[in-house]
C-alpha cells in the first residue's frame, strides 16, 4: 500500500491550524439586523411565522436597535407597517414624514444614529393598498415610470429623516438612477443606495408578507426575477452600477449563492445578500422539531453566505449571532 501523496487531513488537525488556514470569516460587522414597526403599536408583537421577530412600537425599535448595536450589528435595516387605514393607491404614507416609516426612522437616526449605519427599505408594497411594490395603470399593470417618481420622493422623505442608506427593493427599471437624481438634486448626495440588484420573485418571501400584513394578491412575476435565471442578474448588477448604486445586494440567499458569486463577480461595488424570512423559518422550524441544532445551523448558513462573496448580509439573527461571535473571542 503506498502512502497518499496528499494530506489534506493535516491543516484540519488542530482548532488552531483550523482557525489560521479558515477562507471566510464571520464578524457581527457583517451583519444587518432587519427590524419591522407597526404604526399604532404600543407593544411589541410576535410574528406568528417568524418565531423570535417581533412587530415593533416605536419605542421598543428604539430600545432594540440600541441591544443590536450594542452587541455590534454592522447596521439596522428599518421596514415600516403602516395601518390599513395609512394605505392607498399611490403609497402616499411612504412619502410622509409623518408616516410610519419615516418617524421610526428619525427615532433609530436619533439613539443610535451616530453608532450604527440605518437603513431603509425604498418601496411601495407595504403602503399600497394592493400590495404591490409600484403604482398601477388602468389596466391594473404596475406602471414602472409613474413608480419611479414616487420613489424618488421616498427617498427624499427617507433622506430628511436621517436615513445613511436607502435600499430600493422594488425591482423597477431605473429606480436606481430616478432615485440618485432625487436625492442629489434635494441636496443628499451624502445618502447611499443600497440597490437589490438581483431579486427573485421567491416562495422564501412568505412570512415577512405577514410580518408586514402585505395585502397583496397575485404575485410579483413582472417585476421579481425568474428563479431560473442565472445570467440576467450579472445584467442587472451592471445596469444598477452605471445608475450609480453604491452597494448591490442579492436576495434571497441561500437558493441564489451562485448568483451571489457572479454579481460579486462583475461589480466594483460591495455585495451583500439577505437571508430572508422563509430562510429564517424554515431553520426555526427545524429546530422546534427537534431536527437541528440551532447555533451550528445558523453559524454554519451565515458563513456559507460569506464564503459564496458576501461583504455583508442581511439576516433576522445578525443581533444573536453578532452576540455569539463576540462571546466566542473573549
Ligand atoms: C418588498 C420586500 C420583500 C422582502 C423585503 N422587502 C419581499 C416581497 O414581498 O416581495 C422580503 C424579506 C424577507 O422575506 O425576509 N419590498
Amino acid at each position: 500500500m503506498p502512502f497518499p501523496e496528499s494530506r489534506p487531513r493535516r491543516l484540519r488537525t488542530r482548532p488552531a491550524l483550523r482557525r489560521l488556514v479558515a477562507e471566510a470569516s464571520l464578524e457581527p460587522r457583517h451583519l444587518v439586523l432587519p427590524m419591522f414597526v407597526a404604526e399604532g403599536r404600543t407593544e411589541p408583537a410576535p410574528i406568528p411565522g417568524m418565531p423570535g421577530v417581533v412587530q415593533h412600537s416605536r419605542a421598543s425599535l428604539r430600545r432594540a436597535a440600541s441591544e443590536a448595536v450594542e452587541a455590534g450589528v454592522g447596521g439596522l435595516m428599518i421596514f415600516g407597517v403602516p395601518e390599513p387605514q395609512s394605505k392607498d393607491a399611490l403609497g402616499s404614507a411612504g412619502a410622509d414624514a409623518d408616516g410610519i416609516l419615516n418617524t421610526a426612522l428619525a427615532d433609530v437616526v436619533a439613539e443610535v444614529g451616530a453608532d450604527t449605519v440605518v437603513m431603509a427599505d425604498l418601496c411601495l408594497d407595504e403602503f399600497t393598498d394592493h400590495g404591490h411594490c409600484g403604482l398601477l395603470d388602468a389596466n391594473g399593470r404596475v406602471d414602472n415610470d409613474a413608480t419611479l417618481e414616487q420613489y424618488s420622493l421616498l427617498a427624499v422623505a427617507q433622506a430628511e429623516a436621517g436615513v445613511h442608506v436607502v435600499a430600493p427593493s422594488g425591482m423597477m427599471d431605473g429606480q436606481v438612477a430616478a432615485i440618485r437624481a432625487g436625492l442629489d438634486s434635494a441636496g443628499h448626495t451624502e445618502v447611499a443606495i443600497l440597490a437589490y440588484t438581483a431579486k427573485y420573485a421567491s416562495a422564501f418571501y412568505g412570512p415577512f408578507r405577514e410580518a408586514v400584513a402585505s395585502t397583496l394578491r397575485g404575485d410579483r412575476r413582472t417585476y421579481q426575477q425568474d428563479p431560473a435565471n442565472r445570467r440576467e442578474a450579472s445584467r442587472e448588477a451592471l445596469l444598477d452600477l452605471d445608475e450609480g448604486a453604491d452597494l448591490l445586494l442579492v436576495k434571497p440567499a441561500l437558493s441564489y449563492l451562485d448568483v451571489l458569486t457572479d454579481v460579486v463577480g462583475v461589480s466594483d461595488v460591495p455585495v451583500g445578500a439577505y437571508n430572508v424570512s422563509g430562510e429564517y423559518s424554515m431553520v426555526e422550524a427545524a429546530v422546534r422539531a427537534g431536527y437541528l441544532d440551532r447555533r451550528a445551523a445558523v453559524t454554519e448558513i451565515l458563513t456559507s453566505i460569506r464564503r459564496a462573496g458576501a461583504a455583508f448580509l442581511l439576516t433576522y439573527w445578525a443581533a444573536e449571532a453578532a452576540g455569539w461571535i463576540r462571546g466566542d473571542s473573549k
